[in-house]
């Protein structure tokens, strides 16, 4: 295959985000920007990367070499002084690596994460042997683009900035999103070339079309404006996530992913949802979740890395994290599976209940307002209303373990280390302090006393007195 070289520029401070993150590492559904990017250079063929980074260096390339290693190389552009300036540090670096590169160039912005890769991949064959090839749009409001000026045949001549524009060029609605093809030779000839006399000061790379279209045609490929939106604030960032978004959702959708509406359902890049598993308005799924055919996820869910299986219910506002919900099992409404929650086949975990680091055994149920934390709980136990697993005390976490068939009646503490045998009863009530034998029964409540005609004695003696 032959090379094609890609540069991605992020060396930007992204002012008008107003943030203390790097504008090219907010994140979008489950990823930051640059990754979008960076991702989808590298699946339109790019045979070598290189990340221009300037403002928050560090940082930036932390993230991008921890996704892509050495597939990707930096540039550093110390000093911004335009796009033109930014490329010309690309080019200086890869060269110095591997030497001068005449094949194309593929250069797209960081702040650009919703184009395709099959789209650059359009404009790669479109560009071909030619020196310069770009996407282009139409937009009803151009405010902040450069704007492309055709001539009488409607190719391109030049990119006016749009602080360089007169009132004409101005109005002009065919803009240019920052994506360009251009060949490595004529790429190293004008770069040189550039010069800062305009509006901003600065090396404009957008200054290249009017350079190309002197020795040959300029190739503009027309893209969907849903592709090409750039992000220089946190409106357009918003604007940006609905649409990846709903990019990740339509294709679940397609996939066979009962979706009930994909413009309210949210589920980050990496989730993987096998077809025929439902998905109800609102709900997220963040991180590596998987959710496996015919589980059922109800509205407001919120999973964040976990794993359902096949036929399992989570009915709705159920808060998950880093747990695994067995199949068939039935979860919430309003429960809470804190990290290390395993339920196995079958098991219930009702209403305002809450797990932490236990291992539920198959069939086993908790049904209503329930504690269970740092547990071990056995197959078909049952755990009654209002238990509490105290598993704290101050210093140290310990474990309760209920084994198969144990019954715990409702509002019961157990105090952790604590064993239930197995098939044993607990009794309503009772704050288990030592383990219960199999088999057998705890009490460990006050006895009630029943007092005869005593409550209208009472009464008698607290009525006022007028
Ligand atoms: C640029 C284009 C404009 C186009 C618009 C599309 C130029 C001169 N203008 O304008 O025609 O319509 O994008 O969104 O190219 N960057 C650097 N180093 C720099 C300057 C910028 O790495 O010295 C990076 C930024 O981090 C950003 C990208 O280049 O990712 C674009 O820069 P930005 O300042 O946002 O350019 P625009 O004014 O939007
Ligand atoms: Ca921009």
């Amino acid at each position: 295959m032959s090379e094609t070289v890609a540069v991605v520029l992020a060396a930007g401070k992204g002012t008008r985000m107003k943030s203390a993150t790097p504008k090219v590492l907010h994140r979008i559904a489950g990823r930051t920007m640059i990754e979008w990017a960076v991702d989808a250079v590298l699946e339109a063929g790019a045979t070598r990367a290189v990340v221009v980074v300037g403002h928050a260096r560090e940082e930036v390339e932390a993230v991008v070499s921890a996704r892509y290693g050495d597939r990707v190389a930096f540039a550093l552009q110390d000093d911004p002084r335009g796009t033109g300036h930014a490329v010309r540090c690309a080019v200086e670096a890869s060269e110095a690596r591997l030497g001068a590169f005449d094949g194309p160039v593929l250069i797209t912005m960081g702040d650009c994460p919703c184009v395709r890769p099959e789209t650059l991949r359009a404009l790669l064959e479109a560009t071909g042997e030619r020196p310069f090839g770009m996407m282009s749009s139409r937009l009803d409001d151009p405010r902040g683009y450069g704007r492309l000026i055709r001539n009488d045949a409607g190719d391109v001549v030049a990119i006016r900035e749009d602080k360089d524009c007169s009132a004409t060029e101005a109005a002009v609605r065919d803009v240019n999103p920052g994506l360009y093809v251009v060949r490595g030779d004529f790429l190293r000839k004008a770069l040189a070339e550039l010069r800062d006399d305009n509006a901003q000061g600065e090396l404009y790379l957008t200054d290249l079309a009017a350079t190309a279209a002197e020795a040959d045609r300029v190739v503009d490929v027309p893209g969907d404006l849903g592709e090409l939106l750039g992000v220089n604030d946190r409106e357009q960032l918003a604007t940006v996530t609905a649409v990846l978004r709903e990019r990740i959702t339509r294709a679940l959708a397609r996939g066979g992913v009962g979706i009930v509406d994909p413009a309210t359902t949210y589920v980050e890049v990496d989730c993987e949802v096998a077809p025929d598993a439902r998905l109800e308005p609102g709900v997220h799924l963040r991180g590596r979740c998987r959710v496996a055919a015919g589980a059922h996820v109800d509205v407001g869910c919120v999973l964040e890395n976990v794993e359902v299986e096949a036929g399992a219910y989570l009915k709705p506002y159920t808060v998950a994290t880093e747990s695994r919900i067995g199949p068939e099992a039935k979860v919430g409404p309003f429960a809470h599976l804190r990290p290390g929650s395993e339920l196995g086949p079958k098991v219930k975990v009702g209403n305002f209940c809450e797990t932490k680091k236990t291992r539920i055994g198959e069939g086993s149920s908790i049904g209503h307002l329930a504690y269970v934390g740092d547990g071990e709980i056995g197959a078909g136990v049952n755990v009654g209303a209002g238990v509490i697993f105290c598993n704290y005390d101050g210093y140290r976490k310990h474990v309760t373990t209920l084994e198969d068939g144990s019954f715990i009646g409702s509002d019961s503490q157990l105090v952790a280390p604590v064993t239930v045998g197995a098939g044993a009863y607990v009794a309503s009530g009772s704050t288990i302090t030592r383990d219960v034998p199999p088999d057998g029964l705890a009490v460990a409540r006050a006895k009630q006393a029943n007092k005869e005609g005593y409550a209208s004695r009472l009464r008698a003696r607290l009525k006022p007195k007028d």
